[in-house]
């Protein structure tokens, strides 16, 4: 591998939860190359949002190191992008404002961020709902909307958290294509976290399995089918079966519950 654009050199990670020390990710060792698409699958609660929360800079309390472009992160940066779990839009912005949100720190012109803005809606398929309110909007559209804020900075390195968990099927395959077309553009380091193997699968170059609480890796699984991708295809359904395996090969498991974003409490960006 060429020098790593993000490494994790043995991060730990622990919450303090009403006087006792919760253990969230132990001994956490990961390179990602420059272009390369990893995805991150595991149980419920196994420290999957931790550990992209640590590597967009949120939080900075952590064992070990980690750092992006040989430069150990010490909080957020306009060169990672992230799309959290839960949608996270303004209520009193418009689908347009809370898109170009993302875009407030680049040295653009106004008319440079309309274009751009204006863009990304059409990407996502709300070209009719660019002056909507978030409370207009479906759980999936209000995710599309927080994946174009995600992407609208083009960012270096975009790190998603379960993006795809509210949408139905057809627009989830739909937004997974979308996702390998921009990737196929520009050249962005992905970290997908799923609980969806297919979709680890259908993306990824490597899935990172981890165990249950502490976080750790119980094995990365090199995905080396060419794209586009054949879901039906015997190597895919091997791939799947195997990954399946290292998910429930011990007693703890216990499935994500997927986000149904329509059930969240308003909650705001987090930085
Ligand atoms: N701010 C916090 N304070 C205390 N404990 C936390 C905090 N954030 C996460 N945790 C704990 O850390 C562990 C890992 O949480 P995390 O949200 O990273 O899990 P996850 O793998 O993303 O789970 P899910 O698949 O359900 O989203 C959990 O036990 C959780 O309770
Ligand atoms: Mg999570």
């Amino acid at each position: 591998m060429n020098a790593p654009i993000v490494s994790f050199n043995h991060v730990g990670k622990t919450f303090d939860v009403d006087g006792f020390t919760l253990e969230a990710i132990r001994e956490f060792n990961l390179d990602i190359a420059e272009g390369e698409f990893v995805a991150i699958v595991g149980s419920s609660g196994c420290g999957k949002s931790t550990l992209l929360r640590l590597l967009v800079g949120l939080d900075t309390q952590f064992r070990g190191q980690i750092s992006v472009d040989g430069k150990a992160v010490t909080g957020i940066g306009g060169e990672r992008g992230i799309v959290f779990q839960e949608h996270r839009l303004f209520p009193w912005l418009s689908v347009a404002d809370n898109i170009g949100l993302g875009l407030v720190n680049e040295p653009l012109s106004a008319a440079q961020k309309h274009k751009r803005i204006h863009d990304f809606i059409e990407l996502v398929g709300l070209g009719d709902f660019a002056r909507a309110y978030p409370h207009q909007l479906s759980g999936g559209m209000a995710q599309r909307v927080a994946i174009a804020r995600g992407l609208v900075a083009s960012p270096r390195i975009l790190l998603l958290d379960e993006p795809f968990g509210a949408l139905d099927a057809l627009t989830r395959q739909q937004m997974q294509d979308e996702l390998l077309a921009i990737r196929a553009r520009a050249k962005i380091t992905t970290v997908l976290v799923t609980h969806d193997v297919e979709e680890a699968i259908f993306l990824a170059d490597r899935v990172v399995v981890m165990e249950p609480r502490p976080g750790r890796i119980k094995q990365v699984v090199d995905i080396a089918l060419p794209h586009p991708r054949q879901r039906s295809s015997f190597d895919f359904h091997h791939l799947r079966e195997e990954l399946l395996h290292e998910l429930t090969s011990d007693d703890h498991y216990q499935p994500p519950v997927p986000v149904q974003v329509r059930d969240l409490p308003l909650s705001f960006i987090a930085y």
